[in-house]
């Protein structure tokens, strides 16, 4: 798919591909495209060239209720709860979203607070709470579609590091209890090199690498992504 906001190339014919029971890591520097790309993926935007398809099936003119509908769900990097609403009910209304009874949507909502740290502020307004309670908010909203893939876009930036791993252990559950499909954009690459089973590398709307996280992590052209080139040259003359 490519996409361009009036000159600016956000992304230039990029492929991905997801698989269920497989967490894929997207990563790049800021401006990359990624969030672009999941927007593309879930319906939030459209491409300029190109197409999406699920479960081999081309989706591209569907609007994001309908792929979510046939099991394709996101979280966003900004907050999208709903803020006088609790927590419980932000994630109650996710379920009845996607057509869940009002009984199966209530024991939704308590298993995934309960799944994801959140039972204690289950009564309290979404509003209230920290950045990093919120983005796990938005993953228990997404969880509780019963996705078949699950795109998380920085769901563990605010997160103390300390509940880093608590979160990745959040992650493999979806991929492994689940089946689900998982693609992890974050910075955090610890996050990323423990839990991914694929990294795709973007940088500047094209895909720069993609590989094992242990091919990820001895990859030149990504350090140079990162660093800089002149960072990469100097580790290569020493
Ligand atoms: N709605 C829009 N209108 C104009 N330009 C946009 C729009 N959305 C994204 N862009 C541009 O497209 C490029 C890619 O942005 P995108 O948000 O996808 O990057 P990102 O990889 O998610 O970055 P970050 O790590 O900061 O979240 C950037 O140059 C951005 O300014
Ligand atoms: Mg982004």
């Amino acid at each position: 798919m490519s996409r361009s906001f009036e000159g600016v190339h956000a992304l230039q014919g990029v492929s991905i591909e997801l698989h269920r029971h497989e967490v894929v890591g997207l990563i790049g520097p800021n401006g990359a495209g990624k969030s672009t790309l999941v927007n593309i993926l879930t319906g939030f935007d459209f491409p300029t060239a190109g197409s999406v398809s699920l479960d081999g099936r081309d989706v591209t003119g569907w609007s994001a209720h309908r792929r979510g509908r046939h099991g394709l769900a996101r979280t966003f990097q900004h907050s999208h709860s709903f803020r006088s609403l609790s927590v419980r009910e932000n994630v109650e209304v996710a379920a009845l979203g996607v057509g869940a009874g009002a009984r199966a949507a209530r024991m939704r909502a308590g298993e995934l607070l309960d799944l994801l740290g959140l039972a204690a502020y289950a009564e309290a307004p979404a509003g209230s709470l920290p950045h990093g309670d919120e983005r796990r908010l938005g993953v228990a909203r997404a969880l509780a579609t019963e996705p078949s893939f699950v795109l998380m876009d920085e769901p563990a930036a605010g997160l103390p590091e300390a509940e880093v791993p608590e979160f990745a252990a959040v992650v493999r559950a979806v991929r492994d209890d689940h089946g689900a499909g998982v693609l992890l954009i974050d910075h955090n690459m610890a996050l990323i090199m423990d839990v991914c089973d694929r990294i795709q590398v973007l940088d500047q709307g094209t895909v720069l690498a993609e590989g094992t996280p242990a091919e990820i992590r001895s990859n030149l052209d990504v350090a140079a992504a990162y660093l800089g080139e002149s960072a990469v040259q100097a580790e290569q003359r020493s």
